[in-house]
């Protein structure tokens, strides 16, 4: 079970967790960025136009002008965020000759504002970033020619619980131009300050949650059974799986339980910090394959696909030093719970409970998608091209890729 592994664990972000959590914001903002504490601070607050409507999201933009703070919003980001969004953002932050960025809302907004940021700092297009030795590059250039930081800071307050997007290094972004998406990672993006509060998850609908809960739940089994996993990542990640596993169906059935909601974003964000390490698997590289192809938001696009995935990782999954039907039984035994009477330590009981949660949270199948079948060989080379397949244990091939589709279509017709 024990994986040999050398390994460096970074974590840039400082986290304030808790309910009413966000409420500290502005105290919280000048501790994290001494330098910037003084009332002439501009912010540039990145969300959706749905947080935008929500009252608890006008008392956040007064508590920041109450302190002080100059407030500019760009309210535009979209589900699967898009290159010309961040370029928007990027735009805005430097015409409001704002001094740093606050994303307030789920994964898209947390990402478009990390590409925007160092789209805002090192100028050219996002695209650009996906290339990881360029943006190390650039920054080094750049910190050559100034001594003040590059990249704006970033703070993040996440609305739902899902991506971990909050203390990842990576921001997925949709290239509008091919259709696809290509994902920015480098430390540099990580927010200064993640403020989590469990609370402006009360009102997220039943299925925004489950699917954003389903979404954790695959980083977390993901990373657990990734080639690039490590003891600090197997920790966040295994007690991950147990938190969202017992409270997800509590969280979605009553969206006000305090104590589910608050296990689910602390499942959240474990599952973030095990994936930002140890990478995702081949679910991620098909659920993006059809997120930049039909927009399909990407929660519910993973949850449909875990358990097929998951089938075919038991059925060949073996590295030199990691063996996924251990794994999985690992899993397996954080994920029971004592009313259970699958048994709590066999791989296939662990793919069984994957099927039971997304059947208990209400996630569609794959054929309410209407993804053209005929379409299966370019999602197959897509995800086949994906970085994280190359951590996925086994590293699959356009052919292997195909088979799982072809049995997503024919699961997806019963
Ligand atoms: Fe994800």
């Amino acid at each position: 079970m024990f994986k040999t592994t050398s390994f460096s664990f970074l974590l840039p972000t400082k986290i304030e967790f808790g309910e009413g959590a966000v409420n500290l914001l502005p105290e919280k903002l000048k501790e994290a960025l001494p330098s910037s504490n003084n009332s002439a601070c501009r912010i540039l607050v990145v969300t959706d136009n749905g947080i935008e409507k929500q009252l608890w999201f006008s008392a956040i933009v007064d508590m920041l002008e109450t302190a002080g703070y100059g407030i500019e919003i760009y309210s535009k980001v979209t589900a699967n965020p898009k290159d010309s969004e961040v370029m928007a953002i990027a735009a805005l932050f430097h015409d409001f000759q704002a001094g740093m960025v606050v994303a307030v809302g789920g994964g898209s907004a947390i990402d478009a504002a990390k590409a925007a940021v160092l789209t805002a700092g090192l100028g050219g297009e996002p695209a650009l970033f996906q290339d990881r030795d360029q943006v190390d590059s650039l920054l080094s250039k750049a910190r050559e020619n100034k001594s003040a930081s590059i990249i704006p800071p970033l703070i993040a307050v996440p609305t739902t619980a899902g991506t971990g997007s909050e203390v990842t290094f990576s921001s997925v972004i949709t290239d509008t131009t091919r259709n696809t998406k290509f994902t920015i990672k480098t430390p540099a993006i990580a927010p200064a300050l993640a403020i989590i509060d469990p609370q402006l998850t009360h009102t997220l609908p039943p299925a925004l949650t489950a699917a954003t809960g389903m979404d954790a739940l695959t980083h977390a089994i993901e990373a657990y059974t990734s080639q690039a996993s490590e003891p600090i990542s197997d920790a966040c990640a295994l007690h991950a799986a147990g938190l969202l596993s017992r409270r997800l169906p509590t969280a979605v059935k009553d969206g006000k339980d305090s104590r589910a909601r608050s296990a689910v974003m602390s499942g959240s964000l474990l599952a973030g910090l095990a994936f930002s390490h140890a990478d995702v698997g081949a679910v991620h590289c098909i659920a993006e394959a059809l997120g930049g192809l039909y927009d399909i938001p990407h929660g519910a696009a993973n949850s449909v696909c875990l358990p097929e995935v998951m089938e075919f990782n038991l059925a060949r999954g073996e590295s030199a030093d990691l063996s996924i039907a251990d794994r999985y039984a690992a899993l397996s035994a954080a994920m029971s719970t004592d009313e259970s009477e699958e048994p709590k330590n066999s791989a296939l009981s662990a793919i069984n409970r994957v099927r039971w949660l997304s059947a208990e949270v209400g996630l569609p199948d794959f054929s309410s998608f209407a993804v053209p079948p005929e379409d299966i060989p370019l999602i197959a080379e897509r995800a086949a091209s994906n970085g994280s397949n190359e951590n996925n244990i086994p590293v699959y091939t356009k052919q292997d890729y195909t088979q799982i589709l072809e049995k997503l279509f024919e699961t997806g017709k019963k």
